[in-house]
């Protein structure tokens, strides 16, 4: 529920995914995380007190609850792992494909973003069992993320994999292109999740799963972001710190005024 200028996170990667199509959203969650639910849920009471108050700024940002979304909650009752959480899931996936949005990145300015809507349409256009949005990383930043080993005709728009290495050292690390928080799957990765080993810190990682889908010949695919998208990572305060500044810069009321204030508290240090 960290805020981003304006709007929790957790808001953005929800507005995204409707505009990306997807209008049944599964939060899973862990222990007193209840103000997510909270949040998404109506408040006619709130209502009734800004409009006869005449809020209009503070309405508008309530416009997220006509989103025509349904929204389902479950929790990790142990924290085993971004793997594990995924297979909390798999009840609510049955027999369809799904997309999985991790809570601490927004894809995107303002979380403009189309790039789940493709990643779907090249999943559906080319029969794969998984396509996984990457961005390129600088080489020393590699042991943050999931990292890809493209296939040797790797190329285009969308490429397939051979390989994927959790938080790989830069000299071990098969690319720069780091797995950027969205994937689309069949179900089938839940009989994989369900393989893969805990970890050295007892943790089912999503990735390991992916890795052994290459290597039953399953069709992985990789998607680019599009120049020009970036992935805003929410997961360390340097970078919240910096998505914070960009967003609330970008805010057409306040920005501005947001742009001055630091120029001259700059200038002064
Ligand atoms: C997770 C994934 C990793 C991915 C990253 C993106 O890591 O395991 O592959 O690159 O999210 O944010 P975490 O941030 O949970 O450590």
């Amino acid at each position: 529920m960290l805020p981003v200028a304006r709007k929790p996170i957790v808001q953005y990667v929800v507005e995204e995914l409707a505009a990306n199509g997807i209008d049944q959203v599964l939060f899973i969650t862990g222990r007193n995380k209840t103000s997510i639910e909270n949040h998404f849920d109506s408040d006619p009471e709130l209502l009734r007190t800004l409009n006869s108050a005449n809020k209009q700024e503070l309405l508008e940002q309530l416009a997220f609850e006509d989103l025509k979304t349904h929204f389902f909650y479950t929790r990790q009752r142990f924290q085993r792992g971004l793997g594990d959480a995924v297979l909390c899931g798999e009840n609510f996936a049955g027999e369809e494909p799904f997309v999985v949005a991790l809570g601490d990145s927004i894809l995107g300015l303002h979380a403009n973003s189309q790039t789940v809507a493709r990643m779907i349409k090249v999943f559906e256009d080319r029969r794969a069992s998984a396509v996984i949005a990457v961005e390129e990383v600088p080489p020393e930043q590699t042991m943050h993320y999931g990292i890809v080993q493209p296939a040797e005709d790797g190329e285009g728009e969308a490429f397939r994999i051979v390989s994927l290495v959790e938080k790989p050292k830069p000299e071990e690390a098969p690319s720069n292109l780091a797995i950027a928080g969205r994937y689309v799957f069949s179900p089938l990765i839940f009989d994989m999740i369900r393989r893969v080993q805990p970890d050295h810190r007892g943790e089912i990682q999503l990735t390991d799963a992916i890795q052994l889908m290459c290597e039953e010949g399953k069709r992985v695919l990789a998607l680019k972001l599009p120049p020009g998208e970036r992935r805003y990572d929410i997961g360390n305060f340097a970078s919240y710190f910096e998505t914070f500044v960009e967003f609330a810069l970008a805010d057409p009321v306040h920005g501005p005024c947001l742009r001055a204030f630091l120029e001259r508290i700059l200038q002064k240090s």
